[in-house]
C-alpha cells in the first residue's frame, strides 16, 4: 500500500473549523462560520466535500451532510446539470433548518480545494443486461469522471459509493494515479450496519454496542466474521449464554442472508436503497474532516492477506484526515479466511475480464 506523502489539514474540522492562520481565526467569532467572505476565510477549505453523481445516493449523501453540519461547502457534480441545479436549490432551502453551508452544482474544476470528493455516478443494470456489462459501462464512466476530478484536485480523496464498488474503487485507483491511501470505496460500511443492526436485533442490545465486520466483497460473496463478533468484549457464544440467548447455525444463517441479502429486498420494495449508504458516507466523513481514526470497513487494495494481493475488498480500516490510515489484518478462522480468499477470486476475475492495464 503506498503512503501518502500529503502534508494533509490538521485543524479541527466541522462547524467553525479551518485551517487559516491564527490572526484570521481571531477576526472572525467563535461559532459557526460566517457566509460573507472574509479576506483570510476560506470557507471551501478543509471542509469542502464534492459529490459527482447526485441522483438517490449522491442527494441523499448532500442532505445528511447539510443536516450533520460538518460541511462548509457541497458541490453537486452530475452529467444532468440541471438535476444537480435543482437538487442545490431544494437543499439551500433547507439551510435556514440546519446549518450555514454553501451548496452549489458545479463542474470538476469546483473539486480543486475539496477534501474529498464521493463518487456515487453510474447507471443501473438494463433489462437484459448482465452484470459484466453494467461493470463495462460504470468503469468506462469512470474514465470520464475519475481524470478530471484527481486532475482538480490531486491532494484530495476519492471515495467511491457506485457499484459494484469494489471493483469500481480498483478502476479509479488505476485511473487517478493518486496514493493509494486517499483512494478507498464505501465497501461493506453498508453491510457490516445492517449485520450489526440484524444482531442487535436477535441479542436485544443496541447495534452501537455489538462489534462485527462484514469483510470481502459488497455483494454476494462478503463475509461475516463471526469468530471475532462481540458485545462488551464478550464473543457472541459466551454472551448469549451469560444472556439465554438461543443463536444456533440456524439463527446466524438467517441474520447473514438478511444482511447479504438485504438491498435485494429494498429494491423489490421501492425501487433503490439510499438511506443507509448516506448515512454511512456522512459517518466516513465525518471520520476524516475530524480525523477520528475511526474503524469502518472500506474497500482498499490489498496486499499480501491470507494470499490476497492486489484487489480492493473490505477490511476494517482505520480513517482519519489522510484517508487511510492503518488496514486492520484480522486473524481469521479458516473458515473466514476460506471465504474472503474467494470473495477476492470473484473480484479478481471481474477486474481481470476489464482487460485494464496496469500503469
Ligand atoms: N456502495 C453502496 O453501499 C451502495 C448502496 C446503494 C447504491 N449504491 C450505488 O450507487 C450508485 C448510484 O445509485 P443511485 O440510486 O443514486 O442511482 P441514480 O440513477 O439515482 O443516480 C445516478 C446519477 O449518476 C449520474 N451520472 C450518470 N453518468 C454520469 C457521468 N458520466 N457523470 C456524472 N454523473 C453521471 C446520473 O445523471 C444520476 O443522477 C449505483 O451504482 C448504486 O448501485 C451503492
Amino acid at each position: 500500500m503506498s503512503k501518502s506523502n500529503d502534508t494533509g489539514h490538521v485543524a479541527a474540522a466541522g462547524s467553525g473549523g479551518d485551517t487559516e492562520s491564527q490572526s484570521s481565526q481571531s477576526r472572525r467569532p467563535v461559532g459557526e462560520p460566517s457566509l460573507a467572505p472574509e479576506a483570510g476565510f476560506h470557507p471551501g477549505g478543509p471542509t469542502k466535500i464534492a459529490i459527482v453523481g447526485v441522483g438517490l445516493v449522491g442527494s441523499t449523501f448532500a442532505y445528511t451532510l447539510l443536516l450533520s453540519g460538518v460541511a462548509a461547502e457541497i458541490i453537486l457534480i452530475d452529467a444532468n446539470k440541471e438535476r444537480a441545479e435543482g437538487e442545490a436549490m431544494d437543499l439551500n432551502h433547507a439551510v435556514p433548518f440546519a446549518h450555514p453551508t454553501k451548496i452549489c452544482a458545479g463542474d470538476y474544476s469546483d473539486c480543486a480545494g475539496a477534501t474529498l470528493t464521493v463518487i456515487a455516478a453510474g447507471t443501473n443494470q438494463k433489462p437484459g443486461e448482465t452484470r459484466l456489462d453494467l461493470v463495462k459501462r460504470n468503469a468506462a464512466i469512470f474514465g470520464q469522471i475519475v481524470p478530471q476530478v484527481a486532475r482538480a484536485n490531486p491532494e484530495g480523496i476519492i471515495v467511491v459509493a457506485t457499484n459494484p464498488v469494489d471493483v469500481l474503487t480498483y478502476v479509479t485507483i488505476e485511473l487517478a494515479g493518486l496514493p493509494a491511501n486517499r483512494v478507498f470505496g464505501s465497501g461493506t460500511i453498508l453491510d457490516t450496519a445492517r449485520f450489526r443492526y440484524m444482531l442487535s436485533e436477535h441479542l436485544g442490545v443496541d447495534p452501537r454496542s455489538v462489534h462485527a465486520y462484514i469483510i470481502g466483497e459488497h455483494g454476494d460473496s462478503e463475509v461475516p466474521v463471526w469468530s471475532l463478533a462481540n458485545v462488551a468484549g464478550m464473543r457472541l457464544p459466551s454472551f448469549c449464554a451469560e444472556n439465554g440467548i438461543r443463536l444456533g447455525p440456524d439463527d446466524m444463517d438467517r441474520i447473514f442472508r438478511q444482511t447479504r441479502d438485504a438491498a435485494y429486498e429494498i429494491i423489490t420494495r421501492k425501487g433503490a436503497t439510499y438511506f443507509a449508504v448516506a448515512a454511512g458516507l456522512m459517518r466516513l466523513t465525518e471520520a476524516i474532516l475530524r480525523d477520528q481514526n475511526t474503524v469502518l470497513s472500506i474497500s482498499s487494495l490489498v496486499h499480501d492477506y491470507y494470499g490476497i494481493d492486489d484487489v480492493c475488498l473490505s477490511l476494517p480500516t482505520v480513517v482519519g484526515r489522510r484517508g487511510i490510515e492503518r488496514v486492520l489484518r484480522l486473524d481469521l478462522s479458516p473458515h473466514e479466511a476460506r471465504g474472503v480468499r474467494k470473495s477476492a477470486e470473484v473480484l479478481r476475475e471481474t477486474i481481470a475480464s476489464l482487460n485494464l492495464s496496469r500503469g
